[in-house]
């Protein structure tokens, strides 16, 4: 492949990279335009070496750059250039901090850079709509505000190292059964609101230089060949203006995606489909000057690539500091991880001390083999490895013995001898630290787990050291949630480690001895039991088609409107230290709501606070979550300061998603606006009236009666007419609520035709025209 990222090393390339995407378009053959709008390889594009035209690079993502080895496997799964894997997103959902993410962002741009990479195949931004779905560590969060705001994050600052974003995988791929032909069969409202809410934010606040379409269909139509979500939804509503890539695999017919606004098949597809192309075009079939718009985008992309490249600076350009994007590493694993419980202030552990109560005991093969990272596509070769173990002992301290027992071996099984290894370890220690976990095998792309459960045996070896010493602290590897009913209300602490990428172990270790304060909260909830999760009954469908019958209740908006009881609520995470929150207050404006609360650090630590804004409306006409995330903000304060925050919820964030206008409508009314640490835990209460958008239906004779008379001119003209017309009993029927409420829901074009009704049907058909024409 020509190497272009480099301009000194291809002189010609600024010739097509300094004139306009169009007029480079205008010089290309038909077989030209066509053989641009698919790769050249698995990672490559198509190079145009007549015009100048270089290739460029697409490689995973989302959390590391996975740039396969010259001579690697042709499916793309083997050997990768070592490169810093960062926290998966599961756990950088976790951190609720997105200047964070922006910093991850741009070291994985960095990275990008010096390993000539045009753009990296991330972020992944699918909400978690069951707890089993096998990629759930790929994605950020179960609510589309937490996964919007943290993925613009993350294209940010990639694409501020001049690499581009591929925000993927646009839409609904939220399950990887049968992930390459299901159809997510999704009403509008949840789809809007829940599914395509995140993404519309990433494309509208960050323009990312891609998006690559799902493998799986729409509401029965492959996204690859969804002319409504390629090109209504996200160009024509959303206003994205780049490149729409396939997933590798994804393209079901060619020519219909093309049409559609797929501009760019992955991988290669050896020419076969470009023939396809060139065939259509000739036969008529295909509209020439749809190719020249994917033809123009593709040129536009590598033009980005190429000036990115240029413009960074040369140092970055060769190299990074892997030194520095480890320690960031470790610092971003340690802002995700989520102290869950932590009784009797059992963490932190007292550094250095020994034999005089506080000697640890360190029991499980996953700290000694950590699990830092998912399986699939995502999977980065690390330039390095922490582990828990050797971060605890360096912790401990000089001199400090810290036992360790394997407890269960490396592929999870369990054996009486490990068993007694481990309860002679936690019977001697005076704290044991426990580390569990899902097996890797459990979790990855392309199938879904099939329960929420810990390893039994792992359960076993749980029961043996628990009964050895209570005082164990439980420190968890998982990619999904796994169940903890029957497991926490037995243990003083657990740590919830998710998966943390290459520096995880130090993570760790530092929020184990309070070198850092844990800061993370739940980006998704942790239910009692998989059987109350909210897709339960409709995952992963049957016969190629699954049914999102739980609609909008997604997440906490299930298990709040059903009122269960769970596990650890959504938002939820503890700290060494404690905030108390007062002072609330909100206002409203044209821009939407400004909320405003002091916190205050009232702990003797310093410590990171997440500000948790929550919305909802009584009595709204829209069915409606009893809250809803609309805003957030991570703070740090050191013990004993007070701070006003101030958290801005942007007006649109307010709106439904209207199936009568097809529109998003903020509905007018108070808002009840709650301020929390977590969705459980809401701390303040404030209402503030919102003026809602003027949704505008038009009356017709299947107006119910109801309808007619909540419209300000219709029922006037109406009443004015039965003052003119003197029917009684129609006079009694509108008088009487009760009788009222019953003929409410009546078409006014059927009561119209009553016989002795007070109006004819034309005369109906009149008012209704004379309300209309008012407005
Ligand atoms: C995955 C994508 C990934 C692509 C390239 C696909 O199987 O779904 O997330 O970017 O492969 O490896």
């Amino acid at each position: 492949m020509t190497d272009t990222l480099n301009p000194a090393t291809n002189a010609a390339a600024a010739s097509a990279i300094d004139r306009t995407a169009a007029e480079v378009v205008a010089d290309l053959t038909l077989e030209e335009k066509a053989s641009l709008t698919s790769g050249a390889s698995f990672w490559t594009t198509k190079p145009v070496e007549r015009v100048g035209l270089p290739a460029i690079m697409l490689t995973d993502g989302p959390h590391g750059v996975r740039k396969q080895r010259e001579g690697s496997d042709h499916l793309g799964i083997g050997d990768s250039v070592p490169a810093t894997c960062f926290p998966p997103a599961v756990a950088l959902g976790s951190s609720f901090d997105p200047e964070l993410l922006e910093r991850v962002g741009a070291a994985l741009g960095e990275e990008s850079q010096a390993e000539r990479v045009g753009v990296l195949l991330g972020p992944g931004i699918n909400i978690k709509r069951s707890p089993l779905c096998g990629r759930n560590f790929e994605y950020l969060s179960e609510d589309p505000l937490v996964s919007g705001v943290l993925g613009s994050a993350l294209v940010r600052g990639l694409q501020s190292q001049g690499v581009g974003a591929s925000l993927k995988h646009f839409a609904a791929n939220n399950q990887e059964a049968d992930r390459m032909r299901v159809s997510a069969d999704i009403d509008e409202r949840p789809l809007r609101e829940i599914y395509l809410r995140g993404f519309q934010r990433v494309v509208e606040d960050e323009q990312p230089w891609t998006v690559m379409c799902s493998y799986n269909r729409l509401n029965g139509v492959y996204t690859s060949e969804d002319p409504w979500l390629l090109t209504k939804v996200l160009r024509d509503e959303w206003g994205f203006d780049g490149l729409v890539v396939s997933d590798w695999g994804a393209v079901n017919e060619r020519v219909t995606g093309l049409a559609a606004g797929l501009d760019l098949e992955m991988p290669s597809s050896e020419g076969r489909t470009d023939a396809e192309l060139v065939a259509a075009v000739r036969s008529g079939v295909l509209d020439e000057r749809l190719l020249d718009t994917a033809a123009r985008r593709n040129v536009e992309l590598v033009q980005k690539a190429v000036r990115g490249a240029r413009s960074s600076q040369v140092e970055r350009v060769e190299t990074y500091d892997a030194d520095a994007h480890h320690a960031l590493a470790r610092e971003v694993a340690a802002a995700s991880i989520v102290l869950l419980k932590n009784d009797d202030a059992v963490l932190p552990l007292a550094a250095g001390a020994t034999g005089e109560g506080t000697a640890v005991a360190v029991i499980g093969e996953l700290a000694r083999t950590p699990r830092y990272q998912g399986a699939g596509s995502s999977q980065i070769n690390p330039t390095r490895l922490d582990n828990a173990l050797d971060e605890i002992r360096a912790h401990a301290g000089a001199g400090a013995e810290v036992p360790f027992a394997a407890g269960y071996a490396d592929d999870g099984a369990i054996s009486e001898e490990l068993t007694a290894e481990a309860v002679a370890a936690a019977s001697a220690a005076d704290t044991v630290l426990l580390f569990l976990g899902v097996p890797a095998a459990l979790e990855s792309e392309g199938f879904d787990r099939d329960d929420i459960e810990l390893p039994a045996a792992q359960l076993a070896l749980a029961d043996a050291v628990i009964a050895a010493n209570p005082r164990t602290v439980v420190v968890l590897a998982n990619g999904g949630v796994v169940r903890l009913s029957g497991l926490a209300d037995r243990v003083p602490a657990i740590v919830e480690g998710w998966l943390l990428g290459q520096a995880g172990g130090g993570a760790i270790a530092d929020v184990l001895y309070g070198v850092v304060n844990p800061s993370g909260r739940l980006a998704e909830t942790i239910p009692v039991r998989l059987a109350d999760s909210p897709a339960y009954l409709d995952f992963p469908g049957e016969h190629s088609h699954v049914r999102y019958g739980e609609g909008l209740f997604v997440g906490y908006r299930w298990y709040d409107a059903r009122e269960l009881e769970v596990s650890y609520p959504f938002g939820h995470g503890l700290s060494y230290t404690a905030f108390a929150y007062s002072d609330a207050s909100v206002s409203a404006d044209d821009s939407g709501l400004t909320v405003r609360v002091t916190v205050t650090n009232t702990g003797d630590r310093n410590g990171a606070e997440v500000v948790q804004v929550y919305t909802s409306l009584p009595g709204s006409r829209v069915v409606r979550a009893p809250r809803e995330l609309k805003g957030f903000a991570k703070v740090a304060l050191a013990a004993g300061v007070s701070r006003e925050i101030v958290v801005h919820v942007r007006r649109e964030d307010l709106a439904y998603w209207d199936t009568r206008v097809d529109r998003w409508v903020v509905e007018g009314g108070a808002y009840a606006v709650e301020v929390g640490a977590s969705s459980r835990d809401i701390r303040a209460t404030a209402s503030v009236e919102v003026e809602g958008d003027a949704v505008r239906v038009p009356l017709t004779m299947d107006s119910s009666m109801g309808e007619v008379f909540a419209h300000p001119v219709a029922s006037q003209l109406i009443m004015q007419a039965f003052a003119a017309g003197g029917d009684s009993a129609t006079s009694a029927l509108i008088a009487d609520p009760s009788l009222f409420k019953m003929m409410e829901s009546f078409p006014v074009g059927r009561l119209a035709g009553f016989p002795g009704g007070p109006f004819g049907r034309e005369q109906v058909e009149q008012l209704l025209a004379a309300a209309n024409a008012q407005g």
